[in-house]
């Protein structure tokens, strides 16, 4: 099957899971961020991954659910973290609904997330949930990392693409695995799919940074947020290491300046962005890490149709726009 036939049966599956009526504040908005809006990559991983090896996707349904809620998840606690007021052109749920709100209906979004898991076949489920734990806290400590380095005032690249792995990366790796364990995959394939994996995560986020200060409306998030929050994304780190002194300063400084209005603040950075071509610069990593995503992804020996319809889909989702 290819991408956009998965993405229904996606959808379909999600929509009938079904949370109770009440209490109102606790599902309601778990089924506002469960609604249509998001491009459900990760569960479409599973899916195509599994499609590697075998073909009754019903089996990995339940999976790729479960990777799709814990990730919904774990949007509802980072626009808390990142002040964020939109998501998929709507208000964010702490900021419809409140903070408190958006914390508990997270939490009801991992349990319900497990559920889901659990429902793998039995003799698949310990590896499967090994994966998934492991990656869970991965993402943790990589939403960890991402807070840390706001208030500092020099990020090393290095430290940077480690802080992506884990914030974004690990989650498509595991999504990537858990179908290949599903499918029946051995270890070597597994290896190649994940080293695919990294690389397209990190691809992926440093389009995602790009899109935070370059995109328009078409991202459904308030564009310049990361500006606005001090993030060092990968455009700040790079504007960092080529900045003047002074440069320097408005970079760190300007996102606190309480003279200035949000507009100023994001105007006055991406003047020094663009000083220092870091769109450019940002677009040559984004292009480097999705070739070696697609070099890892030929090594893999599979169903060769699915491999190809793979390959369309996340060439489709390169110079993304949302
Ligand atoms: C947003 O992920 C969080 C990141 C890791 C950048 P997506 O861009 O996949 O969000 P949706 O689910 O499509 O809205
Ligand atoms: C999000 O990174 C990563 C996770 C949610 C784990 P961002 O904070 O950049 O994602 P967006 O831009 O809010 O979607
Ligand atoms: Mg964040
Ligand atoms: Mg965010
Ligand atoms: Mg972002």
């Amino acid at each position: 099957m290819n991408s956009n036939q998965l993405l229904t049966k996606v959808n379909d599956y999600l929509g009938a899971l079904g949370y109770p009526a009440t209490p109102e504040l606790l599902y309601r908005p778990v089924e506002y961020a469960l609604e249509a809006g998001g491009k459900r990559l990760r569960p479409v991983f599973v899916l195509m991954s599994y499609g590697l090896f075998a073909d009754d996707y019903d089996v990995a349904m339940p999976c790729a659910a479960a990777v799709e809620v814990f990730h919904n998840f774990t949007l509802l606690h980072d626009d808390i973290m990142d002040n964020a007021p939109l998501r998929r052109g709507r208000p964010t749920v702490w900021n419809r609904w409140g903070e408190n709100v958006a914390i508990l209906s997270g939490d009801a979004m991992i349990i319900s997330s497990y559920s889901l898991l659990a429902k793998a076949p039995a003799p698949l489920l310990q590896p499967i949930m090994e994966c998934f734990n492991r990656v869970a806290m991965q993402v943790c400590e990589g939403q960890q990392y991402d807070m840390d380095f706001e208030s500092r005032q020099t990020v090393a690249e290095s430290e940077y693409i480690n802080m992506i792995a884990l914030k974004t990366s690990v989650l498509f790796e595991g999504a990537i695995e858990i179908g290949a364990i599903l499918g029946g995959a051995d270890a070597e394939n597994i290896a190649r799919l994940k080293e695919f994996a990294l690389e397209f995560g990190l691809a992926f986020q440093l389009q995602d940074d790009l899109l935070d200060s370059y995109g328009d409306s078409r991202l459904g998030k308030s564009v310049g947020g990361d500006i606005l929050e001090g993030k060092k994304t990968y455009l700040m780190i790079s504007a960092l290491n080529a900045a003047t002194p002074e440069e320097r300063e408005i970079l760190c400084t300007n996102h606190r300046n309480e003279s200035l209005t949000a507009e100023q603040k994001i105007a006055r950075t991406l003047e020094i962005f663009n000083r220092y071509d870091v769109k450019r610069k940002t677009e040559d990593e984004i292009n480097r890490r999705f070739a070696k995503a697609l070099a890892a992804l030929s090594q893999v020996e599979a169903r060769a149709e699915a491999l190809a319809e793979l390959r369309v889909f996340v060439e489709g989702l390169m110079g993304r726009d949302k």
